[in-house]
């Protein structure tokens, strides 16, 4: 199986590169880059006017199988990577049964072969994530997992957290953490302000991510493990990862578009579809995330990817599960607001799509080097095209973006040497 992807620019943030080259594909793997090339019997993929990245790495998905295959199953799930552009991924561990053991990290990646995705399950913390007994992390470890979470379930038990950290700091795996203080969040469903003054709910205060970040932080520094902080929203809370980081505290941290894009506002006019943890915030914040990003303290863009059913999500507000979708918008949308806005380059925002969290996991993926799995995405950087979620593939239609012109559209996904989405 010879592939050869022609014309494109390719853009490998990992080794600076940002030049236009043909890629040959032998076997599922990069076998030469270089101008001009030719391969007799070769399946040709004309790219010009594409750009050619690694495929993306998104390390917050929730993919809802087992247990709530309503919402999302992994096949859908991992169709709707595909189409995102997406080739690795990071399946959150709150499912029914919770991945809390060797036997569900199997049968998430059994469910996930057929796709071509590499799904990556993250171990549970506790058992059930219930916050009480950890689970065996070294077993876990032995499975196959990339980092462990209890992912919007934080352990608030810090004896036990503390424990958490120092053995996977042996272990060698990141701990990836949902800051809100669950005292001060509660089930409330908004941001704390002006919004939720005006609708007359509670809300989740930023004080409650802060302080759970501040909080966690110095527990890193004090067991030398690796926390990274998951969806990061405030302003405040990066600043608190900024200087962690200038400490030299092992200390990394994600957001997602909607907290570089959108602010409490959308719950406005959108209600439950802009409902999220934690939640919209204020421009401030979006402009402190924007600062992050430039700056270098926010390492990587997922999506949260949160699939909840039509039904769930048109409940009132209170009532609504938390969560939207992302898989098949992220680019376009870190594109559009990040690269097309002129705040960060497209090399830079490629890498935190790939290479940045592909590192930070320890997986070597997210680089074009010739004999690596050949993992890619070819992109229109500049089409514009409107979000519509009838249009999705993944099972997920609670998106807040529905309706909105972005610019940035996915051609070709291709993982290990196949295609595993091409539009139309
Ligand atoms: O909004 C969210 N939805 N935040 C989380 O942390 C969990 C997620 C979910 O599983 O629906
Ligand atoms: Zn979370």
């Amino acid at each position: 199986m010879r592939l050869l992807i022609q014309g494109g620019r390719v853009v490998d943030p990992a080794r600076n590169i940002d030049s236009q080259l043909d890629i040959l594909i032998e076997n599922g793997t990069i076998a030469h880059q270089g101008r001009g090339l030719s391969a007799e019997g070769a399946q040709v993929l004309d790219a010009a006017g594409l750009v050619v990245s690694p495929g993306l790495v998104d390390m917050h998905v929730h993919l809802r199988e087992p247990g709530f295959e309503a919402k999302e199953t992994v096949a859908t799930g991992c169709a709707a990577a595909a189409k995102g552009g997406v080739t690795t991924l990071v399946a959150m561990p709150n499912t029914r049964p919770a991945t809390d053991c060797p036997d569900i990290v199997a049968l998430v990646r059994e469910k996930a072969a057929p796709t071509g995705v590499d799904v990556l399950p993250a171990g549970a913390v506790t058992v059930g994530q219930k916050g009480q007994a950890l689970t065996d992390l070294a077993a876990l470890k032995a499975a196959g997992v990339p980092a462990l979470t209890d992912d919007g379930m934080p352990i608030q038990d810090l004896a036990l957290l503390r424990e958490a950290m120092f053995q996977a700091k042996e272990l060698g795996l990141p701990l990836l953490d949902h800051c809100e203080d669950r005292d001060l969040v509660r089930s409330y469903a908004v941001n704390e302000g002006a919004v939720s003054a005006q609708l007359g709910l509670p809300g989740r205060p930023a004080i409650a991510e802060e302080l759970q970040i501040m909080r966690d932080v110095m527990l890193a520094e004090d067991t030398g493990a690796h926390v990274h902080i998951c969806h990061i929203s405030t302003a405040k809370g990066v600043d608190i990862v900024r200087r962690a980081k200038a400490r030299g505290v092992r200390v990394t941290c994600e957001t997602c578009p909607q907290y570089f894009t959108l602010t409490e506002e959308e719950v406005l006019c959108q209600g439950a579809m802009a409902r999220v943890n934690p939640p919209l915030r204020t421009q401030a914040d979006v402009e402190g995330i924007r600062a992050g990003l430039l700056d270098g303290t926010i390492d990587a863009i997922v999506t949260d990817h949160a699939p909840h059913t039509a039904e769930e999500k048109s409940r009132p507000l209170p009532d609504a599960p938390s969560g939207m979708v992302g898989l098949e918008t992220s680019l376009a949308l870190a594109l559009t607001g990040l690269y097309h806005t002129g705040l960060l380059s497209l090399s830079r925002v490629l890498a935190l799509m790939s290479s940045s969290p592909a590192a930070l996991l320890g997986l070597s993926k997210g680089m074009l080097c010739v004999g690596r799995g050949a993992d890619l995405v070819l992109f229109d950087p500049e089409e514009e095209w409107v979000i519509d979620k009838e249009q999705f593939v993944s099972k997920g239609r609670n998106t807040p973006f529905h309706g909105r012109t972005v610019r940035g559209k996915v051609k070709y996904t291709i993982s290990r040497g196949t295609i595993i989405y091409q539009e139309g």
